[in-house]
């Protein structure tokens, strides 16, 4: 076996390693990792070592992952695969009582850097399994990985597994891709909650349904009652407004600027013949229009749900969520009821949730509205999160009753 190369990392990465960070950024010390090295020790600052690293040079954000703190580093590359096949073993035994309630066939198998997998997640959707690479790191040990995964789950057909590399910067953002034929689109339904969603592999960068939002939905069952209003803005494929139809709502109103995703809700809801198809009203347009639109109407609402993307643009000038919530709490609050609920997320792992609880309290302040913290949502069951790694809880939500 090659000598595993050891370098000095940056003061900074030092100590977030020692909290449980798990990323090395790019600076002037990681940038001298040898380009061909797939492993890097990193030392501290008295030249000892202190990590063992994924190296991934090609990566604009994240040069190197840490794979383990725990020595000998040679003896874990020397047994990197089997170490990888525990790991992703012991991801897969940590969601079996998910798959035995059989309450969602939505959900992740692995997810990431909170399963010492870094960069790696797997997705059961359904009899499917996407797997997704967000380091090419990766790339190297598809076989492994997808023979753990057939040992442990042999229903999963070939034909029925994808895989797809993601990440923040366009080179990173790729299809999934069938492992049997390239060219493969697919389709078909999966249950989550009682709901059936239609699903899209091979087509499109996101399959139709949020994944990591499938435990918050779990969480906000006691937030819809029977014969509730609910307003679902930037609703995508609508999985918020058919399970606010199925805990009874008397009416969902949902808003997307997406055509193509209002119709795709509009195929989910046609799938589900259980849900009262009278009570829902779509509305094609920004979710700004249509709270003019609703407020013009005279339309008042139980409980709304927002979850704008992370950054919007207009051509000209980038707007990041955080920015403009204070709007969108102003326009919101015009429809909502006395005692409503408002559910606001906030999905950027740049803005921590102490920041976005901040930000929002401050916004209502300067408004004037009173509300009082109901609950807080975050990511939760299939999706673990890490102490000391903000960027692995990106997704934050609050629940706020009106006063
Ligand atoms: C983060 S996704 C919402 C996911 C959804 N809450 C779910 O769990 O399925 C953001 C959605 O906002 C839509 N969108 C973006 N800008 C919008 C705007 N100004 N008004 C309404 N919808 C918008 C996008 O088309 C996309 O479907």
């Amino acid at each position: 076996m090659d000598r595993i190369p050891e370098f000095p990392i940056h003061p900074v990465s030092i100590k977030l390693i020692r909290a449980g960070h798990p990323w090395v950024t790019p600076d002037t010390f990681s940038n001298r990792f040898p380009r061909q090295a797939e492993f890097v020790i990193a030392l501290d600052e008295r030249k000892r070592a202190l990590a063992l690293l994924l190296h991934d040079p090609g990566h604009r954000n994240i040069k190197a992952r840490v794979w383990s703190t725990k020595f000998p580093f040679d003896r874990e590359v020397q047994h990197f695969t089997a170490g990888l096949q525990a790991r992703i073993d012991q991801a897969f035994e940590k969601r079996e009582p998910l798959r035995k309630s059989r309450e969602r066939e939505n959900y992740y198998l692995v997810f990431g850097e909170a399963d010492q997998l870094p960069g790696l997640f797997i997705l059961r959707l359904g009899d499917r399994v996407l797997i997704q690479f967000y380091t090419s790191f990766w790339n190297r040990y598809k076989s492994t990985i997808l023979t753990t995964l057939a040992e442990v789950y042999p229903e999963i057909k070939e034909e029925h597994t994808w895989i797809q590399l993601r990440g923040e910067t366009k080179e990173l953002q790729k299809l999934p891709v069938n492992l049997v034929d390239p060219n493969r689109r697919d389709e078909f339904h999966l249950q989550e909650f009682g709901i059936q969603y239609h699903i899209r592999l091979g087509s499109s960068y996101d399959h139709g349904i949020y994944t990591d939002m499938s435990s918050i939905r779990s969480q906000l069952r006691s937030v819809v009652a029977p014969g509730q209003r609910v307003l679902n803005l930037f609703c995508y494929t609508g999985a918020f407004s058919l399970w606010a139809l199925k805990q009874g709502a008397e009416k969902v109103v949902s808003v997307d600027l997406s055509p193509k995703y209002m119709e795709w809700l509009q195929q989910n809801l046609g799938l589900n013949d259980d849900l009262d198809h009278k009570r829902h009203e779509s509305l094609v347009m920004s979710s700004d229009e249509a709270l003019g639109l609703l407020k013009s109407r005279g339309e008042a609402f139980d409980v709304i749900i927002c979850d704008p993307p992370s950054s919007s643009s207009d051509g000209d000038k980038r707007t990041s969520a955080i920015k403009t919530y204070r709007d969108l709490l102003r326009r919101m609050d015009l429809v909502l009821r006395r005692s409503g609920k408002l559910v606001i997320f906030l999905n950027t792992h740049q803005v921590t949730s102490q920041k976005f609880d901040r930000v929002i309290q401050d916004s209502l302040g300067e408004l004037e509205l009173s509300y009082k913290l109901h609950k807080r949502l975050g990511l939760d069951e299939d999706c673990p999160t890490l102490r000391g790694f903000p960027e692995g809880s990106y997704l934050k939500g609050l629940v706020l009753e009106k006063q």
